[in-house]
């Protein structure tokens, strides 16, 4: 047994054994059996949470499309936080490696990504999830209104959405986050840059990152204020 790559916890005795392990202690099968079990079971219900937050935004896309003609939403990506990220993410804040922790931790292990066309589109998306009354908003993260330093911008939400399963109801923890096509392209890359490059970037690249976001916020207005032009002096088609 490689006592220091296993994971006590202080909170569920139950819990001795967790991933990060080379060998399985034979004592500790049991325990381990169970706590992939319980594990696989918490990441089936981020997963269902998931479903439902995607149903909730894909029917109000829709409904824009049929009424209001027009798609606030582009395209939606979502996934679940691998293993590994979770583990790495609890013990850099401190905080236990139990099932326990994960849920009231962590809130960005079920995360959905909402693209859409227009600033505008963000706002209003963001109002009519939060305003169902099956949603609670958790937390709210301006990255819009206020970018990070380093040109970083989108509308950051935490919600729960109750999950019903065959013997419960949950309330699950959804981190959702919403920015515009042109936003989306830039998190993309800036992340690429700067995952490849794992020490300090150079000064001179953050402050082009920092400029390339700006161009973009800039671009973003423009063509928001196109849209809204387009759509005063619109003649329905025929
Ligand atoms: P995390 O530990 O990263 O989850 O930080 P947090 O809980 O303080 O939340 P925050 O709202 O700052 O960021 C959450 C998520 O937003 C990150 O996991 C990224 O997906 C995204 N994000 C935040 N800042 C940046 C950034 O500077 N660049 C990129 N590309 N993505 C970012
Ligand atoms: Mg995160």
């Amino acid at each position: 047994m490689t006592g220091d790559q296993t994971v006590s916890t202080s909170k569920d005795a139950g819990l001795k054994t967790v991933f990060l392990q080379d060998e399985i202690d034979v004592q500790n099968l049991d325990a381990f059996k169970d706590f992939s079990q319980k594990f696989e079971e918490l990441m089936m219900m981020y997963r269902s949470a998931i479903r439902e937050v995607r149903t909730k935004l894909e029917v109000l896309n829709d409904e824009f499309q049929v009424r209001r003609k027009h798609n606030p939403i582009e395209y939606i990506k979502y996934r679940v936080k691998k293993p590994l990220s979770i583990y790495e993410k609890l013990q850099r804040r401190g905080f236990p490696v139990t099932l326990e922790s994960i849920i009231d931790n962590l809130h960005d292990v079920a995360g959905v990504r909402v693209v859409c066309g227009y600033v505008q589109d963000i706002y209003q998306v963001a109002d009519l999830l939060t305003s169902q009354s099956d949603i609670t908003l958790l937390q709210v993260k301006d990255y819009i209104k206020n970018p990070k330093p380093n040109g970083y911008r989108s509308l950051h939400l935490v919600i729960q959405v109750p999950v019903f399963f065959s013997d419960e109801c949950r309330p699950m923890k959804v981190e959702v986050q919403i920015r515009t096509i042109a936003m989306d392209f830039w998190a993309s890359l800036e992340h690429q840059i700067k995952y490849k490059n794992a020490g300090e970037t150079p000064e001179e690249i953050d402050v082009e990152l920092r400029s390339c976001s700006d161009v973009i916020a800039d671009t973003d207005m423009r063509m928001e204020r196109l849209y809204n032009t387009m759509k005063e002096t619109e003649i329905p088609k025929g």
